[in-house]
């Protein structure tokens, strides 16, 4: 098994304020890795500073191999990010969407054209890439915004929140999507979602992240079996790691409790 994603004591800091405190995590090649975690937890924050958006504070981590402070442009090739807010330019059609990233990631340009038909025939948008992307829909927009992250053909694929306000149909498609590049080239998939369905059914492993810090790291199954209740849900296992997060955190336990029972008795 080879690490393709190394995390060491990775640290930062806001002013006084730890957004990430000494996280350390390792993802084999080919995982598909769920970053969970309430709003502010850090995971966001994580993600830039492996696609060396961001600088880290303190610690190390590495991704394909090269160190994310030391390495930075073969960090860049090796890997594709699809941001947190939505990021395609709703003026521009989605092959000049494309066109631009091609640039920016040096797709050669004998073969730019031949590259953006594929990956936008990929997520389904090879009909509607003369359109302007603001006609397209929030999940056409985000499978534009995947076939950009996909151009240079990296070997991870970061996504912070690829089905955020997406119906089911949309985020079953943008799953569907991240599932066949993973078969088709076992490539890594890193991806934050406040979706806990989601998760339990597509991460291979899951880090909860709370205030900083990775609470625990383990399969779906291990981590339903591991904290006391019967029967548990990914639901149960966030609430169990992350639960005083919300200030009215007893009411959200009481609330998960309660739809439990009511799951039970249904
Ligand atoms: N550029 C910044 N300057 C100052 N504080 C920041 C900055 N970016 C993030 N923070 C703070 O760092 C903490 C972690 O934020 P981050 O965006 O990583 O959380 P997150 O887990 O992605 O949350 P969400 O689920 O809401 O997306 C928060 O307290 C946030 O306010
Ligand atoms: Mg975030």
């Amino acid at each position: 098994m080879t690490a393709i994603i190394e995390v060491s004591h990775l640290v930062k800091m806001f002013g006084d304020h730890a957004a990430v405190n000494d996280v350390s995590l390792s993802v084999e090649k080919g995982e598909v890795f769920g970053l969970l975690g309430p709003n502010g937890a850090g995971k966001s924050t994580t993600i830039k500073m492996l696609t060396t958006l961001l600088s880290p504070s303190s610690g190390r981590a590495s991704v394909n191999g090269f160190d994310i402070v030391q390495q930075t442009t073969a960090v860049r090739h090796s890997l594709g990010y699809v941001p947190q807010a939505l990021s395609a330019d709703g003026n521009l059609t989605g092959f000049e969407n494309l066109l631009i990233f091609a640039k920016l990631y040096d797709v050669p340009r004998a073969i730019r054209t031949q590259r953006i038909n594929e990956v936008l025939s990929y997520v389904g948008l090879l009909d509607v890439g003369k359109q302007l992307v603001r006609t397209y829909s929030g999940g056409m927009i985000r499978r534009l915004e995947v076939a950009q992250s996909l151009l240079h053909q990296p070997s991870v694929l970061f996504l912070d929140e690829p089905t955020v306000g997406l119906d089911p149909i949309a985020r079953q498609a943008i799953w569907d999507h991240l599932m066949d590049l993973r078969a088709d080239s076992n490539m890594t998939i890193f991806v934050t979602t406040h979706s806990m369905e989601e998760a339990d059914s597509l991460c291979t492993r899951i880090g909860i992240m709370h205030r900083g810090q990775i609470a625990v790291i383990g399969t779906p199954a291990e981590l339903k079996a591991n904290i006391g209740i019967e029967n548990a849900t990914l639901d149960d296992v966030f609430v169990h790691y992350a639960g005083d997060a919300l200030e009215s955190g007893g009411s959200y336990r009481e609330a998960s409790r309660a739809r439990r029972t009511a799951r039970r008795l249904g």
